[in-house]
C-alpha cells in the first residue's frame, strides 16, 4: 500500500469552487502517479475550519471515486495556517514512488516541491501595501521585508545627525558608517541602527518626507537595494516599496501595484498617526503625501510606476481583507 498526498486551496467557500478545486486535485494525483480509479483503495481528506459549502468527500465521489472508501475532516483552527485549504490522502494499491501534488495556494505548504517565491507589492503611501504584506506573509508563513523602513532608518539618521536629506555624498558617508540591520522577533521586523531598536520612530511623520528625499539618492539606493536582494534571494518572502516589481527583483514570482485615491490614502495615515498619539492635520497630511508621491515618481533612478506586468489593484474602496482576498485569488490563477 502507498499514501499520496495533495492539498490544493479555494478561491472562496462555495460548493462549486470546493467542487472544481477537489476534481482539479485528483485528476492531478491521477495523471502524475498513472493511476487507475481501480487501484485508489480509500480516499480522505481535511479541510480547514473556515470551509463549511460542501464535503470534499462528496465532491470526489461526484467525480468518479465511486469504489474506493472516503472521509472528510475537519481540521482545528490554527493560527496563522493556510485559510481555504483542503489537503488529502490517497491510500493506493500499487507499487510506486508517489508524486505528491499541491496546487494553487497550497503550493507554498511544500516549499520543497514547489521552490522559493517572492511576491512583490509597490505603491503610493497610505495604498494599503504594508497591512496586506504582512496578512500575506503570515498566511504563507513567509518573512514581510518592509523596504521603506531601511530609507525611513537611513532619513531618521540624517536628521539626527544633522545632515541635510539632499545631500547624496554626506548621507551615503552616513549609511556606510553605521550599520543597518533588520531583524525578526516572532515574525515582526525590527529596524535596528547600531543595534538600536527605531522601528517607532522612523514612524514619525517628520521621518516620512526625509526618507522620500533620501530615496532619491542612486548611491543609497544600491547599498539598499543589495540587502533587499540578498535577503530576498535567500527565502521565499513578501516585500513592499515603491520599485520592488520594476528594480528590486524584476523576476518576482508576483507582483501587485496597489493604489488608492489621496484622499483614502491620507485618512489612512491620519489615522495610523492619530493611532499612535501623533497631533495631525489632515489637510496638511494630504497636501504632503501628493508631494512625496510627486517626488517619489519623478525622480530619475528606480522611480516609484507599475511594472508592466504587475497586477494593479485599486484599493480605494476595499476593506484589507477584500484586498487580500483579490491577491490570493490572483496568485492562485497564476499557480
Ligand atoms: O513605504 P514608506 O512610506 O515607509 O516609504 C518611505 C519612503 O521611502 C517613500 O516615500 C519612498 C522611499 N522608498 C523607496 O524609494 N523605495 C522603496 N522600495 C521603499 C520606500
Amino acid at each position: 500500500m502507498v499514501v499520496i498526498r495533495g492539498a490544493t486551496t479555494i478561491p472562496c467557500d462555495t460548493k462549486e469552487e470546493i467542487r472544481k478545486a477537489v476534481s482539479e486535485l485528483l485528476e492531478q494525483i491521477e495523471s502524475r502517479n498513472s493511476l487507475k480509479r481501480d487501484e485508489v483503495v480509500s480516499l480522505v481528506f481535511s479541510s480547514t475550519s473556515d470551509i463549511h459549502s460542501f464535503y470534499p468527500a462528496k465532491a470526489a465521489r461526484e467525480a468518479g471515486f465511486v469504489s474506493c472508501s472516503l472521509f472528510s475532516a475537519q481540521e482545528p483552527d490554527i493560527e496563522g495556517g493556510l485559510p481555504l485549504c483542503i489537503r488529502c490522502m490517497l491510500f493506493v494499491e500499487k507499487n510506486l514512488s508517489p508524486s505528491h501534488v499541491y496546487l494553487r495556494g497550497a503550493k507554498i505548504l511544500r516549499k520543497d516541491l514547489s521552490g522559493k517565491f517572492n511576491i512583490a507589492i509597490d505603491g503610493p503611501a497610505g495604498s494599503g501595501k504594508s497591512t496586506v504584506a504582512k496578512a500575506l506573509a503570515k498566511d504563507y508563513h513567509i518573512l514581510y521585508l518592509d523596504t521603506g523602513a531601511m530609507y525611513r532608518a537611513c532619513a531618521l539618521k540624517a536628521l539626527e545627525e544633522g545632515i541635510d536629506p539632499g545631500d547624496e555624498v554626506a548621507v551615503l558617508a552616513l549609511m556606510r558608517d553605521v550599520k543597518l540591520d533588520v531583524v525578526y522577533e516572532n515574525g515582526v521586523q525590527k529596524t535596528l541602527l547600531d543595534g538600536r531598536d527605531v522601528s517607532e520612530e522612523i514612524r514619525k511623520n517628520e521621518v516620512s518626507m526625509a526618507s522620500s528625499t533620501v530615496s532619491k539618492h542612486a548611491s543609497v539606493r544600491m547599498h539598499l537595494v543589495e540587502k533587499q536582494r540578498e535577503i530576498a534571494g535567500r527565502m521565499s518572502c513578501v516585500l513592499d516599496g515603491r520599485d520592488i516589481g520594476t528594480f528590486v527583483l524584476p523576476d518576482a514570482d508576483f507582483k501587485f501595484y496597489l493604489t488608492a485615491s489621496p484622499d483614502v490614502r491620507a485618512k489612512r495615515r491620519y489615522d495610523e498617526l492619530k493611532a499612535r498619539g501623533a497631533e495631525v492635520d489632515f489637510e496638511k497630511l494630504k497636501e504632503e503625501i501628493v508631494r512625496r508621491d510627486e517626488q517619489d515618481m519623478n525622480r530619475e533612478f528606480a522611480p516609484l510606476k507599475r511594472a508592466e506586468d504587475a497586477v494593479l489593484i485599486d484599493t480605494s474602496d476595499m476593506t484589507a481583507d477584500e484586498v487580500v482576498a483579490a491577491i490570493k485569488r490572483s496568485m492562485q490563477e497564476k499557480i
